[in-house]
Order: structure tokens, then C-alpha cells, then sequence
């Protein structure tokens, strides 16, 4: 099975952004962490990050066919952005959404997400353990 990890803005500055929300850990050990737990149940993964909406609908696109399933954290798009709702629309590809801070204790901008709907599941929360939660649960539903 192939997974595509998508970050969304600012996402490459974990470690120095807010980690009161955030943690401590930076973008680079989250590679890391997906990337053992990938190889520990069997799973092939790459990563995309980019704070920039159209790259990341561009890299959507170019998944089909290539990408069993994609786990992505839109960052702040989440929010925001019916390119990329229309993007996974196009291609169809099961995603998981996943926030690494509890958005439910966060400002009521943050309650929505335009993604939502089309995930499998949304993982809120669980800091970038919820990266891991999330390849393990399109494993369970599509593997
Ligand atoms: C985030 C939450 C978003 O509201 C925010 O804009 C982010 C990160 C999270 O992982 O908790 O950049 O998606």
C-alpha cells in the first residue's frame, strides 16, 4: 500500500511554531516517526509539504493512480480552501484528515473544515501521533 503524507502551511516550521499547540518536535523528526511506523507494518510512504494552495492541489492531482490513500494536514487550508475539497473530489483518492492540536479548545475560525466530509476520519488532537493513527486506519478500511 502507498501513502501520501501531505503538510500544508507552516507545517515545515514544527518545532518553532507555537508549540504550546504544536509540541516540540520539528518537521523533520515527524518524517521520522511516519516513516518507521511505515516501515514497521509494511506500508510505502512519501511526503509532501508546501505552504502554498496550489501546489498542494497540484500534488493531489498528480496521486491519481500513483497513491493508494492520503493522509494530509491542510494546516490553515483547512479552513479555507474548496480547491483542495475539489482536488480530492477530482481524483477520488480515500484521505484521512489530521490536526495535530485539539481544534475543539482552539478559536471558533478553526471549527470548520471544508475537507471534512470527504475524509474517511478526521484525527484531531493526538499530536503527531495522530499522523500514525491515521496510515493505520486506511490500512484497516482499504488494506
Ligand atoms: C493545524 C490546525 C490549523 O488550524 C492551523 O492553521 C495549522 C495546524 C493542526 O495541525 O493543528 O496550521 O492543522
Amino acid at each position: 500500500m502507498k501513502i501520501l503524507v501531505i503538510n500544508g502551511p507552516n507545517l515545515n516550521l514544527l518545532g518553532l511554531r507555537e508549540p504550546q499547540y504544536y509540541g516540540s518536535e520539528t518537521y523533520a523528526d515527524l518524517c521520522e516517526k511516519i516513516h518507521a511506523h511505515a516501515q514497521k507494518t509494511g506500508v510505502e510512504v512519501a511526503f509532501f509539504q508546501s505552504n502554498h494552495e496550489g501546489a498542494i492541489v497540484d500534488e493531489i492531482q498528480a496521486a491519481y493512480r500513483v497513491y493508494d490513500a492520503i493522509v494530509i494536514n491542510p494546516a490553515a487550508y483547512t479552513h479555507t480552501s474548496i480547491a483542495i475539497l475539489d482536488a480530492f473530489k477530482s481524483v477520488k483518492i480515500p484521505a484521512v484528515e489530521v490536526h495535530i492540536s485539539d481544534l475543539s479548545k482552539r478559536e471558533s475560525f478553526r471549527q470548520f473544515s471544508y475537507l471534512r466530509d470527504y475524509c474517511l476520519a478526521v484525527i484531531i488532537g493526538h499530536g503527531t501521533d495522530g499522523y500514525c493513527e491515521a496510515m493505520d486506519l486506511l490500512r484497516e478500511r482499504l488494506g
